[in-house]
Order: C-alpha cells, then sequence, then structure tokens
C-alpha cells in the first residue's frame, strides 16, 4: 500500500528537491505539501513549478502556519476526517522539516503566548503528529523530525550559548532578551532542537509500547549543514549572510573535505525522503546524522528529562488522551 506522505515547510531548501525526488521517484504516493504562505509566495511558486513538472503526480499544497496551534489543530481535524473518510490516502510518513530562527532581533512571543521559534520548530509538530498517529497506514510509517548539529553543545560555530533543556521548562517557551541578538537566537535555535531530539527519542519508547501504533518509527534526522539554506538570507545579519554566500558557498567542494556534513539543500532533500519512505534504516528508530545512524547529545538522552519534557510539549500543543491516539502515554 502507498499512502500519503504529509510534509511541513514544503517551499523551503531542503524540501523542494526533496519534493522533486518524491514525486519523480515515488509518484504512487499522495503528496500534502504545507506551506506557511501558500498564495503569491516566490518560494510556494517554486514548488508549483515542481509539481508541473510531473503531470501525474498526486499533489496537493496547503497552507499551514505553524505559528498557531489552533491552525495546526484544525488543519489535523480536517486530514483526519478526509482520511477517515478515504477522500486521501493513509500517511506513510510525516517529515517535520519547517523552521524558523531569528538571530538578529528579541525573543517574538505567538499569538499562543510562545516563542516563535520554540512554537514552530518544536510544539507545533508534536501536535501535528500526535493528533495523526492514528491515520497510518496499516503497515505503519515514519516520523521525520528534523535534529541539528546545533542541539549539542560545542558543536555549531554559530553557538556562543550552549543548548539545554532547563530545570523551569517554562524558559523554553518564555525566553528572555539578550543583548548578544545572534547569540541568543542560536541558542534558542539550539534548544529547540535540543527539545524535539528528547521528545523524538520519549516518541519511540510510547510507540513501541502500543500494539496498535508500534509500526510507527520516528527518527530524529540532522541534514548536515546547508550551506545554500535560506535560514541564512532571513533574520540573519547581513555580514553572516554575504560570508555564506560569498565564502562558504564558493569554497563548499574544499571545506566538505575538512567537514564532510557540509552540503547542499538538494543532497539532504534526497536523503529525508529516502529516509521517510523507509528506504534506509527500514524499522530503525533514533537519531541520525544525514543518513548514519548516530549518538545524540547526553542531555537529549536523559530519559527524566525527555519525560518532564514530554508532558509539558503535550501541555504546550493542547494534547491530551482525548485528542490522541497515544492514549496510554497520557494515562
Ligand atoms: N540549513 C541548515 O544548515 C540546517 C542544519 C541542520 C538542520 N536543519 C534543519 O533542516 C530543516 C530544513 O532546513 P532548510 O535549510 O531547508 O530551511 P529553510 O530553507 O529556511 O526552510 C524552512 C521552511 O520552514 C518554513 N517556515 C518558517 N516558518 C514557518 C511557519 N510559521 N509555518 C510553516 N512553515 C514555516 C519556511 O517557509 P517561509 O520561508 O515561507 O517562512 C521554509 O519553507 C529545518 O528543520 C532545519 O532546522 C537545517
Amino acid at each position: 500500500m502507498a499512502g500519503s506522505v504529509l510534509i511541513t515547510g514544503a517551499n523551503g531548501t531542503l524540501a523542494l528537491p526533496a519534493v522533486d525526488h518524491l514525486l519523480k521517484h515515488y509518484p504512487e504516493y499522495t503528496a500534502i505539501l504545507t506551506v506557511r504562505d501558500a498564495s503569491d509566495d516566490p518560494n510556494t511558486r517554486k514548488l508549483r513549478e515542481i509539481i508541473l513538472r510531473y503531470p501525474e503526480a498526486k499533489a496537493s499544497i496547503q497552507q499551514l502556519d505553524l505559528s498557531n496551534i489552533s491552525t495546526v489543530h484544525d488543519f489535523s481535524s480536517t486530514l483526519s476526517a478526509d482520511i477517515a473518510a478515504k477522500r486521501t490516502p493513509p500517511l506513510k510518513t510525516i517529515v517535520c522539516n519547517a523552521c524558523y530562527w531569528n538571530l538578529v532581533g528579541d525573543p517574538e512571543l505567538t499569538d499562543d503566548g510562545y516563542d516563535k521559534t520554540f512554537q514552530v520548530n518544536h510544539i507545533s509538530h508534536v501536535a501535528l503528529v500526535l493528533r495523526l498517529l492514528d491515520r497510518f497506514t496499516p503497515d505503519g510509517g515514519r516520523i521525520v523530525m528534523f535534529s541539528s548539529e546545533a542541539h549539542e553543545p560545542g558543536r555549531a560555530v554559530l553557538e556562543k550559548i550552549p543548548p539545554s533543556i532547563p530545570d523551569d521548562l517554562d524558559e523554553l517557551v518564555k525566553p528572555v532578551a539578550h543583548e548578544d541578538k545572534r547569540g541568543a537566537g542560536f541558542h534558542r535555535y539550539g534548544s529547540s532542537k535540543l527539545a524535539t531530539t528528547a521528545w523524538t527519542h520519549a516518541l519511540n519508547r510510547y510507540l513501541e509500547k502500543d500494539e496498535s501504533l508500534n509500526k510507527i518509527t520516528a527518527v530524529a534526522y540532522n541534514p548536515g549543514g546547508l550551506v545554500d539554506s535560506r535560514m541564512f538570507q532571513k533574520n540573519v545579519s547581513s555580514s553572516l549572510y554575504m560570508l555564506m554566500r560569498y565564502a562558504v558557498q564558493p569554497l563548499l567542494p574544499l571545506l566538505k573535505y575538512q567537514n564532510p556534513q557540509m552540503r547542499l539543500g538538494a543532497d539532504s532533500g534526497v536523503d529525508a525522503i529516502e529516509l521517510a519512505l523507509d528506504r534506509v534504516h527500514p524499522g530503525e528508530r533514533g537519531y541520525f546524522e544525514l543518513l548514519e545512524k548516530a549518538e545524540s547529545s547526553p542531555e537529549s538522552r536523559d530519559e527524566s528529562k525527555q519525560e518532564k519534557l514530554w508532558i509539558k510539549s503535550a501541555e504546550w500543543a493542547r494534547i491530551s488522551k482525548d485528542n490522541t491516539a497515544l492514549r496510554g502515554a497520557f494515562e
């Protein structure tokens, strides 16, 4: 049985070539491509152009702004009803690709009262995944959460303040302003990726225990450092933009020798689809760097932190045993 492939942030740097790879090589799947802005956005236009290359493709573009939790629940309810009514095939994978950061401004609170970086990267994906678990194909599928080297202290060159899961978890959703906006903005991003990585480990534990959901696997995927990412065009200083555009990108062939994790979005887009569709490491769970199974940071593997984060993430995402199939995890 084929099924549906749900991708968030489907007009991003990694996602555009991922969609191209999906439609070209796996046309049997139905692509549900969500974007923050489905109107006349230039990146959504690029997504439309890719779909038009494959006239046989079963693909739709849908608007899903992850900075609003009610919108995420409304989207999940509609998709869930469509799958139940067989208007849309059941899910084979959810690729939680969308991300946000701001390296030049203070923390921004969404209408829900959460830090925007943390809500887009973590909370909304938690809601989406937990709402849709009972809409996977009977033979299961895979959830791809997006991690980054930024989740692990001491690895990312942009890190000034190490990512952490604080004792008071509310600090994650209500971070304080800091005069070093780049350092603090990258800290918010890194901590959101750390939270998502830790949460993925907890999710796998609960999925494995649930007889009706244990064929669904979850992976926290670090796609490598994407030197051509649009992340370096928006909400960053002009000096960082120039460095990436005019030094790092042209030097990529040389830099790759020093750090093989530096690559283009297109390389990771292909890998993400192969991982999502279980074509590589079928049935495996956990943390992956590029396509290698790896060990995530020690803090992300701390089970007591994972559990605290699991409970709090559900609360932030407005998930309870009444609106997820993973009821055992909330009783
Ligand atoms: N780039 C890297 O070096 C790197 C390294 C490690 C991990 N990653 C991870 O890999 C994934 C893909 O990165 P990328 O380089 O492809 O990033 P990207 O080009 O910036 O794409 C991110 C996507 O997220 C969307 N997005 C932002 N805010 C949103 C919102 N409120 N609601 C819905 N969608 C929203 C963006 O849409 P708009 O532009 O319309 O806002 C865009 O389509 C991310 O999870 C990232 O954290 C990237």
